[in-house]
């Protein structure tokens, strides 16, 4: 019976990497030169964009970051982006950063900077 201890080592430092919402943000932070705004934020989810392939990220993630979106494409259902619809949101810093990575460049045609992602970020963690 050496795997149990194996198994909960592994369980230990699974649960040790997942970070709350507020340590992404904080991390985020971090990175920016200014102090998170959610109005942005919120400018960043609604507004269209022209350059890249999706209008909005609302158009995946709908106008409701508390509800449950449809990527515009695959027609795939996606879970709410807001931590408070859905525990697993910013609880991953390299699921985060993969996805913003993949969507800002979907809908601005380009990476996001620092400061869209910590704005984003603060836009999603007040919602209630
Ligand atoms: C073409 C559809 C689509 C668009 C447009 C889109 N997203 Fe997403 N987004 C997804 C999918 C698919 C996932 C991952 C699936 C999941 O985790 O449910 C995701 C996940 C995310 C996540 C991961 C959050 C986490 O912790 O799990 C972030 C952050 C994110 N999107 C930000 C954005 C931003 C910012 C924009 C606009 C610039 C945007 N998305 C536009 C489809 C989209």
């Amino acid at each position: 019976m050496k795997a149990l201890p194996v198994l909960l080592l592994l369980g230990l430092s699974l649960a040790a990497r997942a970070d709350t919402p507020r340590q992404v943000l904080a991390r985020l932070q971090a990175a920016a030169a200014h102090p998170a705004s959610a109005e942005r934020g919120d400018q960043l989810f609604h507004d269209k964009f022209s350059g890249g392939k999706t209008e909005s990220c609302s158009t995946c993630h709908t106008a409701d970051p508390r509800v449950a979106g449809r990527h515009a494409r695959t027609n795939k259902a996606i879970e709410p982006l807001a931590p408070v619809a859905n525990r697993e949101r910013f609880s991953d810093p390299e699921k985060v950063e993969k996805w913003f990575w993949r969507n800002c460049n979907e809908v601005l045609g380009r990476a996001c900077t620092a400061q869209e992602k910590v704005d984003f970020a603060a836009y999603l963690l007040a919602q209630k």
